[in-house]
């Protein structure tokens, strides 16, 4: 038996994306993001884009079918209104996320919810600003149940969906393709 074999779908997808995360927080933290309320801006900018990308996600029944409360759970409208309070123009957001396989979408599903988690660490910096959760930050608060409650509620919808074996290595798929999706997107934010 391999090791993963015995991790949670959860603790699969933290260990094979752990690099992946490094390299997208150290592409984002290269670019000073909380150095100025500018250079934050240019960070909200980039979290607009993958919240709209991924905002689909957050209507479809077949994921709703495993996590629960998914529609109140989608901060594109918190960041579409961080950026208004910042003054920041709308980017270009790109295409939204095409109509992916439900082990894909699982995926895709775990790093936006789990940037929840980190975000903790990023209001505290965006405070530091005079930003907070009513005002440019609203998109980094945590869930009102708090942040480790709902990712322990998330973990245990996504963990509970009922895949084929061979489906878990699409969810891991699914999950390195939207942090290089996020990586691409700090790479032109931060241009
Ligand atoms: C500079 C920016 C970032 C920093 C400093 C950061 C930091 C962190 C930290 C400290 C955690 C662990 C929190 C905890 O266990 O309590 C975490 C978790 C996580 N972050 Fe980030 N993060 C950043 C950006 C992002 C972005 C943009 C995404 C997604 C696009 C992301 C996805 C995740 C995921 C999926 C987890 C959960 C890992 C797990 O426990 O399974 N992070 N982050």
């Amino acid at each position: 038996m391999t090791q993963t074999a015995t991790l949670t779908r959860a603790e699969a997808l933290r260990a094979a994306t752990h690099d992946a995360h490094e390299r997208l927080d150290r592409t984002i933290m290269a670019a000073k993001p909380f150095d100025s309320v500018e250079n934050y801006g240019r960070f909200a900018a980039m979290q607009y884009s993958l919240h709209h990308h991924t905002a689909p996600l957050y209507a479809r029944a077949d994921l709703a079918d495993h996590i629960a409360d998914l529609p109140a759970l989608s901060r594109f409208s918190a960041v579409t209104q961080d950026l208004a309070d910042l003054g920041v123009a709308l980017p270009d957001p790109g295409a939204p996320v095409g109509d992916l396989p439900l082990p894909e979408a699982l995926g895709w599903l775990y790093v936006i919810e789990g940037s929840n988690l980190g975000a903790a660490f990023l209001l505290k910096a965006a405070q530091k600003l005079g930003l907070s959760e009513d005002h440019g930050a609203r998109h980094l608060a945590g869930a009102p149940e708090g942040r480790a409650a709902h990712w322990r509620a998330f973990k245990a919808g996504l963990d509970g969906a009922p895949l084929a074996p061979e489906d878990e290595a699409r969810v891991i798929a699914g999950a390195v393709a939207a942090f290089d999706h996020a990586r691409g997107l700090a790479q032109r934010c931060f241009a």
